[in-house]
């Protein structure tokens, strides 16, 4: 019995040993103290024992039972261990590591500055108006004082659609639907894709305009001053001014044309001012009271100012840029340096 006892509990330790992982070792288990495993087939054998002999034979196999059992145990807690610390090397991370490089894109540097001067002059109040870039006839001239025969058409050369419909020339149609839905004040921006037939360095058959529109009472030149140096201080740098110089356009009167400081050299003169310190960016003036009265607003309470900016153009002075071209061709070398 000694014996069987011994070599049952040798087999066992040498398999426990062996056992690779939790798996083999719960057969292990299970094939010496499971209900049908060896050291219970002894235990059954009991009954066969002479009864002075039981006590010690009961405490060999207690001790044998004992043996096998802290040795499960112990490999048991080793295996676990081992299965843990593989884990842990499995899901180990190298925060040390450099991030993976993903490329990202950005954002068109017309939608860029587009969104620069939406975000400048939302930031003094202005609200926006997106208007259609197919317009009447009526809205894109005639109500800007524009009739028919108005040589001033000639300042645009026109896509017409058909004698009625024309692409918009101007986002400056937008003024007449902001003021014919809503009484003074008023205060919109209507930034826009407009259209002319025209095609040079600087030109474009499409570009983008966006038009400001201020009707209040008391609204003057002055405030028209005011706001725009703000605007170009905040779009060119602190220190640039503007100046106001006569110009005509039908929808405004009087109307100026508007440059700004040299923000290169500072007004010395150089390349981009051609050598004057100033810069042309934009038209604007006090809105010609036949507009405002079309549009049913008494002009003897109100008065407004508008102003129209080409986006394009603001993008070509801010990154350096000297042919329209360049932004509408998606070359992504160029279009991949602009990103403010
Ligand atoms: N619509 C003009 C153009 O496209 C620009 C312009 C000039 C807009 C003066 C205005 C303005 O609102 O007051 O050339």
């Amino acid at each position: 019995m000694k014996e069987k006892l011994q070599s049952i509990r040798e087999q066992a330790i040498a398999d426990i040993e062996n056992s690779a992982n939790l798996e083999t070792l719960n057969e292990v288990r299970m094939s010496i103290l499971g209900k049908k495993g060896e050291l219970s087939a002894v235990l059954k054998g009991m009954k066969d024992v002479a009864p002075e002999d039981r006590p010690k034979v009961g405490q060999w196999v207690n001790e044998t039972k004992e043996a096998i059992e802290s040795a499960l145990d112990e490999k048991k807690k080793m295996l676990e261990e081992e299965k843990l610390r593989l884990r842990y090397e499995s899901e180990k991370i190298d925060v040390t590591m450099p991030a993976e490089q993903r490329a990202h894109g950005n954002l068109h540097p017309i939608t860029q500055v587009r969104n620069q001067l939406t975000d400048i002059f939302g930031s003094m109040g202005f609200e926006v108006y997106e208007g259609a870039e197919i317009e009447t006839d009526y809205y894109n001239f005639t109500a800007l004082n524009t009739p028919q025969d108005h040589p001033a058409r000639d300042m645009q050369d026109t896509f017409y659609l058909s004698p009625e419909f024309l692409l918009r020339t101007q986002t400056s149609a937008g003024q007449i639907h902001v003021m014919e839905a809503k009484k003074p004040p008023i205060k919109v921006i209507s930034p826009g894709k407009v259209f002319r037939s025209d095609d040079d360095a600087t030109h474009s058959p499409m570009f983008t305009q966006m038009e400001g529109l201020v009707v209040d009472e008391g609204i003057t030149l002055c405030d028209l001053k005011g706001m725009l140096d703000e605007f170009v201080q905040e779009i060119f740098g602190k220190g640039t001014t503007t100046r106001l110089r006569p110009s005509y356009f039908p929808f405004t009167e009087p109307s100026v044309e508007v440059d700004v400081s040299c923000f290169q050299c500072g007004g010395k003169g150089c390349k981009l001012c051609k050598g004057t310190g100033w810069i042309e960016v934009l038209g604007a003036g006090m809105v010609n009271k036949k507009v405002l009265e079309g549009c049913n607003i008494d002009t003897d309470v109100y008065s407004g100012f508008a102003f129209g900016i080409g986006v394009e153009r603001i993008a070509m002075l801010k990154y350096g840029i000297n042919n329209i071209k360049l932004l509408f061709e998606s070359d992504l070398r160029v279009l991949k340096q602009i990103d403010d």
